[in-house]
């Protein structure tokens, strides 16, 4: 039986069944069958559940951009490897093919190199939706450099904490960024982020706006001269399998990022196999995925997962609504599109757009819809379904995380029969558990338990950069033995599962994980602001919106208060990013707590979500005469 390759549910049952019974046997097969090596491992896993100490494939020898791409060279060296879609539809596309890309890995491999990178040294790139980002990851992982990625739309001071966790060495980025009609300054948002940040050495920027930066002597060197006198050939760096691949950072419930570390064997083989089954992808399909690389699905599921498999992925530079909101149809039209994955606050904010967006093009390339970030609401998922698949195209809503490197919950199309707000069943390997507030196992159906995940998988992060202690204390000692994954789910009665949102303090606002800590923690550093507390509150579009409850200090009383919210909100711009500002701030004049002074935000979330009844029992709080205050000044 190919292990690789499920191509019916009859077959699933086998192989889940396989993996849960014979982990070693069914992830070794997988590895040896679909990847080159240096040297095979001495044996596949070994791991302690308490410590959180995982090794995969041990002692295994490999290079992952290898694997993406040397290792096609013969086969499909003329076949497209991405296709890079630019903000601008009047600038013309560009078709990679797999030689092509990896010339480009190898000469930004040996430019790395030069400028003083060895194995094990950090890179953060901080790029654009271009092909350089694609290579740069790509070039890293080649010579064994360990890439931090940082999405962005990040602020300088996010960009500044994220390179001193992880002492990066270099940082590679543009002069600047399109997003639809909008340039962003990326140069000087790292000049002032380095000001920082002692560990950096160099700089590497692409040329992508022609736009005039500051570019600091024996610093900062434009890429392109560099790139055009590099050599075009690079031997790859022989890698151990449990050798960081990289550190991307998340959000946690204290206000420092977690920088999650993903090794290099385990990665490959879980992101490789899970590409393959849940998108189906077959010959020359057009495989897009709307994420930015800047996010773990843009690293498991627009680089490594579909050049692993020699697949053509596509890279889109800008943004749904530009030039108008009939880009994402255009882009599958123009490209003939066969699987695409998406988030559903996008496909939210489209079906609230004319449907003549959408009929003026034709989607019938397309055969698999994903999607991914938040549970998918129903009339999200109809829509989805009925506009853009046509009714034919199965949509896979695939659940996972940062932590767990590639899709762990998810229907396989053409397999296994969905279920609108399922994600239905768990891939091979992963041994989902719902726990109650015991830490008892649920074996009912239909009741919400805290979602964990009792055996190990290659996927799962090894590590918190540089704070073992923390990967432990948030992840495997909430329900000791187990893998906590923060969210809440319930199982029906065929065994499928349904996601149904956070259970911590993380909110999810438009696809992307905002710890409530960090952005109070910047709201509290304004001069005005005494203290603060975030909770989110269902949202249209966004699926969430962040509401503040925010109490001043005596000298912020006397002040303007829109004037006040619009400094909040530029305050936690420029020290998080745009996308963490607050929807709404409703000023206090204290915040409910209980004896031991900790903020109630139960009642804080009943209260944004406009549900009045049920607080609970009050009368422990030290202060439950705020409540009716709270209450009576919402903001609707
Ligand atoms: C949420 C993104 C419901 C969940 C890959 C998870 C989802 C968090 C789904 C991780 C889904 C992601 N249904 N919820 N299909 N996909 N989530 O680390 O709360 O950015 O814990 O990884 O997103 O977000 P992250």
């Amino acid at each position: 039986m190919n292990y690789y390759k499920i191509d019916s549910l009859e077959k699933y049952f086998k192989i889940y069944n396989k993996s849960v019974r014979e982990p070693e046997e069914f992830w070794g097969r997988v590895a040896d069958e679909n990847f080159i090596w240096y040297q095979k491992w001495d044996k596949v896993l070994e791991y302690d559940m308490i410590n959180a100490d995982f090794k995969w494939f041990k002692n295994a020898k490999l290079n992952i951009a290898r694997n993406c791409l040397d290792r096609h060279l013969n086969k499909r060296g003329d076949k497209t490897a991405i296709i890079f879609e630019p903000n601008n539809p009047d600038e013309a596309a560009q078709h990679i093919t797999y030689s092509e890309l990896h010339e480009r890995v190898c000469r930004m491999a040996n430019v790395l190199k030069e400028k003083g990178i060895q194995k094990g040294d950090r890179v953060c790139i901080y790029l654009p939706m271009i092909p350089e980002l694609a290579v740069s990851l790509l070039a890293c992982a080649r010579i064994g450099a360990i890439h931090s990625v940082v999405f962005a739309g990040f602020s300088a001071s996010a960009v500044a904490s994220r390179i001193q966790d992880s002492e990066c060495k270099m940082v590679i980025t543009s002069d600047g960024s399109y997003r639809g009609n909008k340039a962003i300054d990326l140069k000087g948002i790292v000049d002032e982020a380095l000001q920082t940040c002692p560990s950096v050495e160099s700089v590497l920027v692409v040329n992508r706006t022609n736009s005039e930066v500051q570019m600091k002597e024996g610093r900062d060197h434009w890429i392109q001269p560099l790139l055009d006198a590099a050599a075009k050939d690079n031997v790859a760096e022989i890698m151990d399998a449990e050798d960081p691949l990289f550190i991307l950072y998340t959000s946690g419930s204290t206000g420092k990022p977690k920088g999650m570390v993903h090794t290099t064997a385990g990665y490959m083989v879980y992101t490789a196999f899970t590409f393959k089954n849940i998108f189906n992808y077959k010959g020359d399909d057009v495989y897009w995925c709307t994420a930015d690389i800047g996010w773990i699905t843009g690293h498991s599921y627009i680089v490594y997962g579909p050049l692993l498999n020699g697949a053509t992925t596509v890279i889109f530079e800008g943004v749904p609504s530009y030039p108008d909101f009939s880009r994402f149809w255009d882009i599958i039209d123009k490209h003939k599109v066969n699987q695409f994955y998406t988030a559903p606050t996008a496909i939210r904010a489209l079906a609230k757009e004319n449907l003549s967006y959408i009929e003026k093009h034709d989607l019938s390339s397309i055969k698999v819809l994903g999607s991914v970030g938040e549970p998918i609401n129903e009339e999200a998922w109809h829509w989805y379904n009925n506009h853009v698949g046509r009714k034919t195209a199965p949509i896979t809503d695939t659940w996972w995380q940062t932590e767990t490197g590639g899709i762990m919950i998810a229907p396989l199309p053409f397999i296994t029969p969905t279920k609108p707000t399922y994600a239905t069943l768990p891939l091979p390997g992963i041994q989902p558990v719902l726990m109650d507030e015991r830490r008892n196992e649920i074996d009912d159906n239909q009741v919400v338990g805290s979602l964990c995940i009792k055996f190990p998988w290659p996927g799962i992060a090894r590590t918190i950069w540089g704070d073992h202690q923390r990967y432990i204390d948030t992840y495997f000692s909430a329900f000791r033995g187990k893998y906590f994954t923060g969210d809440g789910a319930l199982r029906d009665e065929v065994g499928y599962y349904r996601i149904t949102g956070r259970v911590d303090d993380v909110v999810i606002v438009s696809g992307h994980n905002l710890g409530t800590a960090p952005i109070e923690d910047a709201i509290n550093e304004h001069p005005a602001v005494a203290e603060s507390a975030i909770v989110g509150f269902p949202h249209d579009i966004k699926g969430n919106a962040l509401y503040g409850f925010i109490t001043l200090k005596e000298r912020g009383e006397g002040r303007d208060r829109d004037n006040l919210r619009r400094e909040i909100n530029e305050h936690i711009a420029s020290h998080i990013g745009p996308i963490a500002k607050l929807d709404k701030i409703q000023f206090v004049s204290g915040l409910p707590k209980t004896r031991s002074g900790k903020i109630m935000r139960r009642i804080l979330r009943k209260i944004a979500e406009g549900d009045f009844s049920n607080f609970g029992d009050i009368t422990t709080l030290l202060n439950p005469e705020i409540v009716e205050e709270i209450k009576n000044e919402r903001i609707d």
